[in-house]
């Protein structure tokens, strides 16, 4: 079986202006062109609508992906304010997120329009990452393990090998997005190894080569040690994809879990 390329995606959520954007995308490439033109890793940043343009012109030949935060499951008319997956390909964007839990919690997304999204994202073919994720209220019950793996299932159903090798599973438990705790790698290596075992209920096949990243207060600090854990492809990075020296540890992390896969080349 071939390795998963590690996958360290930033989400820039609703933050940024034209001025910042520029700051950050420069600062990166500036501290990590090398490490991303080696093709080790993937790396992208999911930019608010409004900048994919700004992204797409700014990292078109680093490396770096560009991509959304959420797309709509209907593909053109009357949907206000929604944005077609043939919008994001038309700015060549990457990947897209779907079913974050604060689109789950503030916009009530169901599984069954999470799943729809993903599938306009398969058929455009833009790289869908499924979030998912238990509050803490459902952990402190005993229910994480069921909660996540339903809501993994519910949404990818009905999908082909083919069509679920291109996209990967992002685990963000709620209680740790955003309030500085993260899960512990243990912890998180657990709940990702549950998810790949649901996955392999779906496919056995798609199941090993599937990435699921873990998000939830990832920092440049613990980083290596959750991209140290087996079932662990890498990131969704919220808050610390704003800072330049931040996402640049996060992306040396998940080169070092590629050097540990035999992805890095060794310069003779
Ligand atoms: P933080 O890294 O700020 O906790 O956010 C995680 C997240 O929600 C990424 O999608």
């Amino acid at each position: 079986m071939t390795a998963r390329k590690p996958l360290a995606l930033g989400n820039w959520k609703m933050n940024g202006d034209m001025v910042a954007n520029e700051q950050l995308m420069s600062g990166l490439l500036e501290s990590s062109a090398l490490l991303m033109t080696g093709g080790a890793i993937q790396a992208g940043f999911a930019v608010p609508a409004p900048y994919l343009f700004q992204a797409a012109v700014r990292l078109k030949g680093t490396g770096f992906l560009w991509g959304a935060q959420d797309c709509s499951d209907q593909a053109n008319g009357a949907y206000t304010g929604e944005i077609s997956t043939a919008m994001l390909q038309d700015f060549e964007a990457g990947f897209c997120l779907v079913g974050h839990s604060e689109r789950r919690a503030r916009h009530h997304e169901t599984d069954q329009q999470i799943g729809a999204k993903l599938k306009a994202l398969l058929a455009a073919g833009v790289m869908p990452v499924l979030c998912v994720g238990e509050s803490l209220e459902q952990r402190e019950s005993g229910l994480a393990v069921q909660v996540v793996c339903d809501q993994v299932l519910a949404a990818l159903k009905g999908l082909k090998t083919e069509e679920l090798v291109q996209l990967a599973v992002a685990y963000e438990p709620i209680w740790a997005i955003g309030t500085g705790k993260t899960a512990s790698a243990a912890d998180a290596q657990a709940m990702h190894a549950a998810i790949r075992q649901a996955l392999g209920q779906l496919d056995a096949k798609a199941a090993g080569q599937m990435r699921i990243l873990y998000g939830g207060s990832v920092k440049a600090a613990n980083s290596a040690e959750l991209f140290a854990q087996p079932d662990i492809d890498g990131g969704l990075v919220g808050g610390a994809s704003l800072d330049v020296k931040e996402m640049t540890g996060i992306l040396q992390a998940a080169n070092t879990r590629a050097a540990s896969l035999g992805l890095v080349q060794q310069n003779s």
